[in-house]
């Protein structure tokens, strides 16, 4: 889903700007890359697995490895495997040399976080978590004033995110019952937060519901929430589910209200204050900041993608070119050395693996907790969760 409605039309539209060279694509199955070829018709790609040398119907679960093995010197991978599946990509494409944008989150697990964090730091590699909602002027309006002052000291948030029943059961209904509502957009929230304020989560305590999955066939949770203290003693409640009605007036409800000694920050997220009605779909909430197609200023027809979904893969594939531009031609010690420092710099600075942490350490802690009951959870100094 989120390759074919954003990366795909972003590297694309990337690749007309001069920006990028040749694309490839790696799934499981040949029927995926030929469905990506009738829907990207008049786009260049490679595809694996190769559908002329694998039948449809069948599946190559390795088949990015030979897509890495192929990939030229200053290749990027881009990872947006289910959650679940990102660890075994992302360590592969370390091993093999690439710099890589994830999508959010980085991974499941903190351990796994430092395993990347150790081995990413080896070998000079950067990775980025997607984590576009840094990019929604929204939430940097909110930081801005925040970081000046503005709010004072943080009291305590609301955040809301809940998609459509359609998501468990149709788009991810092979892997929901890996993944729940608060792993899958949940933690945008959470990573928003940290990213707006600086403060690292102390403790926890989540709950979650399972009553209209269960009778579908599915044992996933509807909705999960979690109350989360912060570094500061700060609070923010999180309200997720994804089983909204199919009549919602958008695929997500989101958004946050925010309260500091000094003053509030109040936004619906989906209603931006514009919406179609149509025949073809109905009424429509249109977010026109996440990833929009918009009439190009460079030629009729055109179409150029805007947005803060763009944005954020665009900052991980500029980071990258500095990067591989300012080490060209270097020995191999020389390059290193100064892919450690380009990468050092930025590590305050972009949700790099050490500030991925934090997202992947909430959706730990949340699951810890729901699966004992509704206990409280604290954070170890590498930010494991434990049971308090
Ligand atoms: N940044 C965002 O806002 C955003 C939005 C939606 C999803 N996501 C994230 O993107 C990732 C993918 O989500 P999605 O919604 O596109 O899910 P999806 O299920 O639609 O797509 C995942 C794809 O990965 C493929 N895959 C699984 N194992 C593979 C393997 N070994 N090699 C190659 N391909 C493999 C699947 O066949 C499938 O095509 C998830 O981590 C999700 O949380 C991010």
């Amino acid at each position: 889903m989120i390759s074919r409605e954003v990366i795909l039309p972003t590297l694309f539209q990337e690749r007309r700007r001069g920006k990028i060279g040749d694309i490839a694509i790696a799934s499981r199955r040949p029927d995926t890359i030929l469905e990506l070829r009738r829907i990207f018709a008049g786009e260049e790609f490679k595809g694996y697995p190769d559908p002329a040398k694998l039948a449809a119907g069948n599946s190559d679960p390795d088949a990015y490895k030979k897509a890495l093995a192929e990939l030229a010197e200053e290749g990027i991978v881009i990872v947006a495997t289910p959650d679940h599946l990102h660890i075994p990509v992302v360590l592969d494409t370390i091993a093999a040399g690439h710099h890589m944008i994830v999508e959010k989150p980085l991974c499941l697990r903190t351990d796994e976080v430092h395993q990347i964090i150790e081995a990413s730091r080896e070998r000079g590699i950067y990775v980025l978590t997607d984590y576009h909602k840094r990019h929604d002027r929204a939430i940097r309006a909110v930081r801005f004033k925040y970081r000046r002052g503005e709010l004072g000291e943080m009291l305590h948030g609301h955040a809301w995110i809940e998609e459509k029943r359609e998501m468990p059961l149709k788009v991810f209904a092979s892997w929901c019952e890996r993944s729940s509502p608060f792993e899958y957009i949940g933690v945008h929230y959470v990573d928003a937060y940290y990213f707006i304020t600086g403060l690292r989560p102390k403790r926890l305590v989540a709950f979650g519901q399972k009553k209209f999955l269960p009778k579908h066939g599915k044992d996933a949770f509807d909705a999960m929430q979690a109350t989360i203290e912060w570094s500061d003693g700060s609070v923010l409640f999180v309200q997720t589910s994804w089983v909204c009605s199919e009549y919602n007036s958008a695929l997500t409800n989101q958004g946050l209200q925010l309260s500091g000694t000094e003053g509030e920050y109040w936004a619906d997220h989906k209603d931006r204050g514009l919406h179609f009605v149509t025949q073809e779909h109905g009424f429509e909430h249109y977010n026109p900041n996440f990833f929009k197609a918009y009439d190009s200023f460079d030629g009729e027809g055109q179409v150029e993608y805007v947005g803060y979904g763009y944005n954020s893969i665009v900052q991980g594939l500029d980071d990258i070119r500095a990067i591989l531009e300012v080490t060209r031609g270097m020995s191999r010690e020389g390059a290193l050395s100064k892919r450690k420092e380009a990468i050092a710099e930025l590590e305050a600075l972009r949700a790099l693996p050490s500030q991925a942490l934090i997202g992947t350490a909430v959706i730990e802690g949340v699951r810890l907790s729901v699966q004992n009951g509704s206990k409280f959870v604290t954070f170890d100094d590498r930010m494991k969760p434990k049971l308090l």
